[in-house]
């Protein structure tokens, strides 16, 4: 399918955070809740754990309306910033910090998580970890040379983010840029994880069509490098279940852990 370039203004006219949120992540029918959620949260997992990737701040970009990513890094980092470019977004994440009644119910997902860690019975513990931890949920746009202007925030241990830059970048030398940016969000030494798709064109939340850049392993690794960045780990994962093409059409998943050389 050829979908043209998402503008910023499409996004926030026609984004629906709760049709989002039941076409990909629904106990029942979500579209992510197997192969992607199983192979986000098992990296994130393996990634946040003491002696691993740890420290005080990490910044998530892109949350859209969604918490399970931060769902392991909550227990290795004492603050958590997370953001998204849409308001109603935004305010479907603080929804879940103060328990409201119509948030999303990420019971499940905290579970699995808990599973991983070999303790299932300790969710509520670690929902509770989580909504300690995110400190501000913030407005950003990465195609801003800072994606948080006007506020300036201080370098971080990690930066996060998940499905988010092959929507945001219309093409590789934008993702290269974008990289970029998040120079000044980390410290020397720091580290840069990125999942999403690979050579995924397109995703539809409800009726809407929404573009995505179709990225390959070898165009990604060409960003990453050009960026500056050194790549510690790059991990594909084929997309078995190919059941819900017609609503986005990625072959595969990625993880990416990168790190900021110490004299960029
Ligand atoms: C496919 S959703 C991913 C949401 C969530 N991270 C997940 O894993 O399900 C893409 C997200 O990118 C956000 N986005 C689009 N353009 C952006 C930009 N320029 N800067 C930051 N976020 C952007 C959208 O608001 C949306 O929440």
């Amino acid at each position: 399918m050829d979908t043209s370039f998402t503008k910023q203004e499409t996004y926030i006219q026609e984004f629906n955070s709760k049709d989002y949120l039941e076409t990909y992540y629904s106990a029942e029918k979500g579209v992510l809740k197997g192969e992607w959620l199983n192979f986000a949260l098992r990296k994130l997992h393996e990634t946040f754990t003491p002696g691993a990737v740890e420290g005080d701040t990490l910044i998530d970009i892109g949350a859209g309306p969604t918490i399970y990513h931060l769902l392991s890094a909550c227990e290795v980092f004492k603050n958590i910033i997370t953001s998204d470019f849409l308001a109603h977004n935004r305010a479907e994440v603080q929804k879940w910090l103060k328990k409201d009644p119509d948030a999303f119910d990420w019971s499940p997902v905290a579970k699995y998580v808990c599973e991983l860690e070999g303790d299932s019975e300790n969710w509520k513990e670690k929902e509770g970890t989580l909504r300690r931890t995110v400190k501000q949920v913030l407005k950003c746009d990465v195609l801003k040379r800072n994606p948080f202007e006007p506020e300036v925030l201080p370098p971080a241990d990690c930066i996060l983010s998940c499905l988010c830059l092959e929507v945001a970048c219309k093409d590789i030398q934008s993702l290269c840029n974008t990289l970029k940016h998040f120079h000044d969000l980390i410290k020397p030494g720091g580290h840069l994880i990125v999942l999403s798709s690979l050579n995924c064109s397109f995703y539809y939340v409800g009726q809407k069509c929404f573009y995505c850049m179709a990225i390959t392993k070898e165009g990604l690794e060409l960003a990453f490098k050009g960026a500056g960045y050194e790549i510690e780990k790059l991990e594909v994962l084929p997309r078995e279940h190919r059941s819900a093409l017609n609503i986005s059409d990625s072959d595969s998943y990625y993880f990416v852990h990168a790190r900021k050389p110490h004299n960029l």
